[in-house]
């Protein structure tokens, strides 16, 4: 993303969404669901600014949502030829009625969910349930979806009981999301040979199955074997499959820029303060994620501990090395922000979100700025 000439130009802390690169990933993954024959839909919990949405919108078959709010913004955007499909181990009573009028597709979260919601649901709903195959890759618990004692879809062998105990006619697809930030379609093989040996003929009588999010599509090399999963699932079950990407369509379009605002010494160490803080980027702190900085320097004689404005000791984004010496008003560059963190950020201290800024064949547009009414209005 070339964002030089603007720099100068825009107030920071500031994400910049590069509309090429969102869209480049976007005719990759439409291309990518072709030729599969996978219906391809965006998952919401990752990003929701809704004049970026416009675009998101052109290229998938829906929206996958967690929440009420998130349903209602899938509605606004979404036409009727697409669908939106809600899984969440939220689900509120006062919620369901709109929820399943609103929604097209439900994966239930648990057996006590949908037994305690079941005589609310719209018609129209498919009904599915979200299954957890209890397969883990080696990530870590804290995103893993399969991490013993999950909260997150029902043990399949409970789930094979359930449906054998009942007649499953009600059942018209199942979910799984099972990894995080993968780019091995074969421990979702693996994934998927483990449910089919599991739930066996239950496959042949369901419409669909949702293969949840957690993979990167990145090139046509590394997605050859997804392909080859979906036609064969395709060919064996005649069932509907969708996909629901987050990550992997939005997280490379971002930059966050910020601005330097303080350099001093602390014991050995020189800190640099930046106008943002890790609350503008929480992942950092909850996953411990080093981020990718354009103008740092792997072997830079200078080297800096990044620190965020909030006064939380730990608001830090590491120690990172510079060729040049930084100092007051130069601009770090956070590459691949776009996934989970406007979504997540907060104005915690007071400090204000960064502004939204899009680049679109060579135009520079702000899309959004907070003040201090959406502070007060908040909590006020
Ligand atoms: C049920 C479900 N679907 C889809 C996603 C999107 O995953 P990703 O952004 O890793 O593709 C998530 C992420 O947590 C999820 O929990």
């Amino acid at each position: 993303m070339n964002v030089e000439y603007n720099l100068k130009e825009i107030k920071t802390p500031a994400f910049i969404c590069d509309i090429d690169t969102l869209i480049k990933n976007l005719e990759f993954h439409r291309k990518m669901a072709n030729e599969s024959g996978c219906k391809l839909l965006f998952s919401l919990k990752t990003f929701t600014i809704v004049e970026i949405l416009k675009y998101i919108q052109k290229y998938v078959d829906g929206f996958s949502s967690s929440s009420l709010f998130e349903t209602k913004i899938a509605k606004e955007l979404l036409s009727n030829e697409q669908s939106i499909h809600l899984t969440t181990p939220g689900l509120r009573q006062n919620e369901i009625n709109e929820i399943s009028r609103t929604a097209n597709f439900i994966a239930f979260n648990s057996i006590s969910q949908y037994e305690f919601l079941k005589d609310k649901l719209d018609k129209n709903l498919k009904i599915g349930f979200r299954i957890n195959p209890q397969f883990s890759s080696d990530i870590d618990n804290k995103y893993n979806p399969c991490c013993p004692n999950s909260k997150l879809g029902i043990p399949i062998k409970r789930f094979v009981e359930y449906i054998k105990t009942n007649n499953y006619n009600f059942v018209t697809g199942i979910h799984f999301h099972t990894n995080c930030d993968s780019t091995n379609f074969d421990f979702l093989t693996e994934t998927f040979e483990l449910i089919e040996i599991n739930l066996k003929d239950c496959l042949h009588k369901i419409e669909w199955i949702n293969l949840g999010g957690g993979y990167l599509f990145q090139s046509d090399e590394q997605i050859k074997s997804f392909i080859n999963l979906i036609k064969r699932i395709k060919n064996k079950y005649d069932v509907e499959i969708y996909i629901e990407p987050g990550a992997s369509i939005i997280r490379n379009s971002f930059l966050l820029v910020s601005t330097v605002i303080d350099v001093f010494d602390s014991e050995d160490k020189r800190v640099a303060v930046l106008d943002t803080t890790v609350n503008h980027l929480p992942e950092v702190l909850e996953f411990n994620y080093r981020l990718n900085i354009t103008n740092s320097s792997k072997n830079g004689a200078y080297e800096y501990i990044l620190a965020g404005s909030s006064c939380l000791a730990g608001d830090l984004f590491g120690l990172y090395k510079f060729d040049k010496p930084l100092k007051i008003g130069d601009k770090i560059l956070f590459n691949n922000v776009g996934a989970y963190s406007i979504v997540k950020s907060n104005m915690f201290n007071g400090i204000n979100l960064p502004a939204i800024y899009q680049t679109h064949n060579d135009t520079f547009k702000l899309i959004k700025e907070y003040t201090y009414f959406d502070f007060i209005g908040k909590y006020n």
